[in-house]
């Protein structure tokens, strides 16, 4: 790993023992010793297990739903459809509801009731004595479906006249940017591009499927322990099933991977509904076939890009249509075009610009939440048309970028300021070096070089108005607990809020305990999405771990007769910095501090900065925080015999402002490398009529351990981002870049760009082909 800090930042005096070292993570013992617990994990006497019938057609009214028999078998405790839930009832929201509104309506039945709208939409929970039973149960139900067309393409959804699937027509969201004049920036065009880029529906296959359990306690608290990102969600139970707020509690277990994919409300509800009704604990582990229908995987998008550029690769005006597929309810996708549509001209500034994006219903899968979040299908169109507009050109295409990359002080899509460091350039740079040499292409087998650069945002819509809570205490024999409702995803969220607090504390890591992800006794925190943890998380807890510090100095201010500025903390003790032999240890300290009264811990909120929205007709307006850049490069080897694509290389190099945790932002860099490679090559969900035809791990390919190349993560640190010690969100930006810097690397070994992904190999034998015949 290569590492760069900003020659500001080296001389700003920042004097970290902790912070931005590769120091073991809290989490990792437990997961290394198999001691973690998953909510798959837990068991409670009278555990009862639940299953899910999934409707098995596409588009259908639903006759008739017989659960007599169901209900007869020994060992079912309760079978629940649409028709045991009250009408009020029944229905669920899928924005976590921390803050903010809507702006088109996401509700959708927790059951199905006269209609299903996709395949694989639950009609039906069983909760049994054991998975056997349940199983043999769901076969017990009886269904009498009565066809309906169905619309499978979004295209054909938004033709006038076609069947509508929910709501008032089959626009579920769409968007308009607006700026400067695009007519005039034609005209002063010498070359104009035009090329259309499609992405496949992808599936998170995160290790852990959805799990949780749930029951109700002594106080008549619901309380439902899973794997989700966002503790928030009880409020969504609550007001889905008819129960206050405070009587339903969601602690959120160690996830086995989210990606999106536990962003909003899996089993939660369902699993709710079967305890309440049954009054024992009820717990469900979704088998993988039935996980795939049970979060929303990656929108398709298409997206036309047609760009005028001038005789040196500026690009003078730019229109772009981008069309997601929705699939059967709205879920986030408003949120996801929204990003798209900020995310449409990558990190390059545009002056002239027309923007039309939407989002359109089918009876396909509901799409929703997945890294990137939209933004890095937008941002694969605008890397693969910057080759397309080089090679016309024929001049470099990173020259080509250097031309139009955005800088800090120009205003992006919506006209919002960028204030934060933009080090695209050096990025892109750095990881293309770091490729080396080419091999030389062998009889059947020809090398390419591909790099892709990015814009992607960190941190909630600015009118979501989103906060984070976090509670920092020293103990008598000055241990520190951390208590924050923040979710652990895999990212290390939770060691990051120990590690800063250890840092402002002067305390080891290893004495800080977080207690984290229960949404009814730790201060709420937000959701786990959005590359917004640790931002939000990490500022909230660095205030109140400052705080402290505050408290605990001041006293020891008064007992050494110095000013507070003159003393440090660190390895448990409090020193003055220039006579560190006159020191305290921290639990003196405390003590000190109890014995005088002082508050030894704090309970800080952190605001993210706001905005009111953006104006409907131009676009205009501020929708995020702020934004991470970066880049990645790839070297791949094409067989031309076989079209198969194999990645010998994989760079990620990004201006991460700081990073927290060393070890942790390489494990980012090196998941999302082959998490890029799946969606470049080989991942896909293929959907005919709506049904999943490539519906389990079998049939699904993700890249496996053989299809890992030589990774390397470059960490740039700018020290400019708006997270503590100016951090920047990675979670989703370090993935951002990766599938087009692959996509591109082939375009460069073949001689011909794959407009539509996955690039599989039959797709590059029928490229090759036609490049051929042309000649
Ligand atoms: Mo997400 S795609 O977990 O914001």
């Amino acid at each position: 790993m290569n590492r760069i800090e900003s020659p500001a930042a080296s001389t700003a005096n920042l004097q970290l023992r902790q912070v931005g070292k590769p120091l073991v993570r809290t989490d990792s013992p437990t997961k290394v010793y198999g001691t973690a617990v998953y909510a798959g994990d837990l068991t409670m006497p009278g555990m009862l297990c639940a299953a899910v019938l999934h409707s098995d057609r596409a588009s259908a009214l639903l006759r008739h739903v017989d659960t007599s028999r169901a209900e007869a078998l020994a060992g079912v405790h309760c079978v629940l459809t649409a028709a045991d839930l009250p009408p009020s009832q029944g229905v669920m929201t899928d924005m976590p509801g921390q803050t903010g509104g809507l702006t088109k309506n996401t509700k959708q039945p927790i059951l199905a009731k006269d209609r299903v709208r996709f395949c694989g939409e639950p009609i039906a929970l069983v909760a049994a004595e054991n998975a056997a039973i349940a199983e043999q149960a769901l076969r017990l139900i009886d269904i009498e479906y009565e066809d309906l067309d169905g619309i499978y393409d979004p295209f054909d959804a938004l033709a006038p006249g076609a069947p509508i699937i929910f709501g008032d027509d089959n626009v579920v969201a769409s968007y308009k940017v607006r700026k400067g004049d695009i007519e005039k920036g034609f005209a002063e065009a010498d070359f104009i591009v035009e090329n259309t880029f499609t992405t496949q529906y992808q599936e998170q296959a995160f290790l852990e499927p959805e799990a949780a359990l749930a029951w109700v306690d002594e106080h008549e608290v619901l309380n439902i322990r899973s794997s989700t990102q966002v503790v928030e969600h009880y409020r969504a139970v609550a007001d889905a099933i008819g129960l206050p707020h405070n009587r339903v509690r969601l602690r959120a277990e160690f996830v086995g991977g989210g990606f999106g994919g536990k962003e909003v409300m899996t089993i939660e509800v369902w699993l709710a509904l079967l305890a309440l009704a049954s009054r024992r604990p009820v717990q469900l582990v979704q088998p993988r076939e039935r996980s795939f229908l049970s979060h929303g995987p990656r929108h398709p998008f298409t997206m036309t890009h047609r760009t005028g550029v001038s005789g040196d690769g500026k690009i003078t005006a730019l229109q772009i249509k981008l069309t997601s597929d929705a699939g059967a309810y709205a879920k986030l996708s408003p949120y996801i075009l929204l990003y798209a549509t900020v995310g449409a001209t990558g990190p390059y500034r545009v002056d002239n610009l027309h923007i039309d994006s939407v989002s359109a219903a089918t009876n396909n899968l509901p799409a929703c939440a997945f890294r990137g979040f939209g933004t890095m299908q937008a941002n694969l169109a605008c890397e693969g048309q910057m080759e397309e507009i080089a090679k016309l050109l024929g001049m470099d295409s990173m020259e080509v970028r250097r031309r139009n990359f955005i800088h800090t002080g120009d205003a992006n899509v919506t006209g919002q300021i960028i204030r934060s460091a933009v080090w695209s350039d050096q990025c892109a740079t750095q990881a293309l070096a770091t490729l080396g040499e080419r091999p030389t292409d062998t009889q059947t087998t020809r090398i390419g070089h591909g790099v892709a650069c990015y814009q992607q945002s960190y941190g909630r819509i600015r009118w979501m108005k989103d906060s984070s809570e976090a509670w920092v205490g020293v103990e008598m024999d000055g241990t520190v607990i951390v208590r924050s409702a923040v979710t652990d995803i895999g990212a290390g969220q939770s060691s990051a809020l120990a590690q800063i607090t250890g840092e402002i504390l002067g305390v080891p890591m290893d004495q800080v305990v977080v207690y984290f992800g229960d949404g009814a006794v730790t201060p709420l925190a937000g959701t786990s999405t959005a590359s917004r943890a640790l931002y939000m998380s990490g500022n909230a807890t660095k205030m109140a771990a400052s705080q402290v510090r505050k408290n605990l100095l001041s006293c020891v201010a008064g007992y050494f007769g110095v000013k507070i500025e003159q003393l440090d903390m660190c390895d448990s003790q409090v020193f003055i910095i220039d006579d560190p032999q006159r020191s305290i240890a921290l639990k003196d300290c405390v003590k000190l501090c109890a014995a005088e009264g002082v508050h030894r811990h704090n309970l800080a909120i952190f605001r993210a900065p706001t905005s009111e929205g953006i104006d409907p007709e131009t676009g205009q307006g501020e929708v995020f925080p702020d934004f991470t850049y970066g880049a990645h490069a790839a070297q791949v080897a094409v067989d031309i015999e076989t079209g198969e694509v194999k990645v010998l290389k994989s760079i990620g190099a990004h201006d991460v402002g700081q990073a927290i945790n060393l070890r942790a932002v390489e494990g980012q860099v090196e998941g999302s490398a082959l998490m890029g490679q799946g969606f470049a090559l080989c991942e896909e969900l293929i959907l005919k009529q709506g049904r999943l035809q490539t519906g389990s791990l079998s049939e699904y390919l993700i890249p496996t351990s053989e299809d890992v190349p030589e990774i390397k993560a470059i960490v740039l640190e700018s020290r400019s981002g708006l997270g503590p010690f100016g951090a920047k969100g990675i979670g989703e930006p370090v993935y951002a870049p990766v599938a087009a810097s692959i996509a591109n690397a082939v375009a460069d070994a073949i001689g011909v760009h794959i407009f539509e992904l996955p690039i599989t190999p039959e797709k590059v034998i029928k490229a090759l082909r036609e490049k051929e015949s042309t000649k």
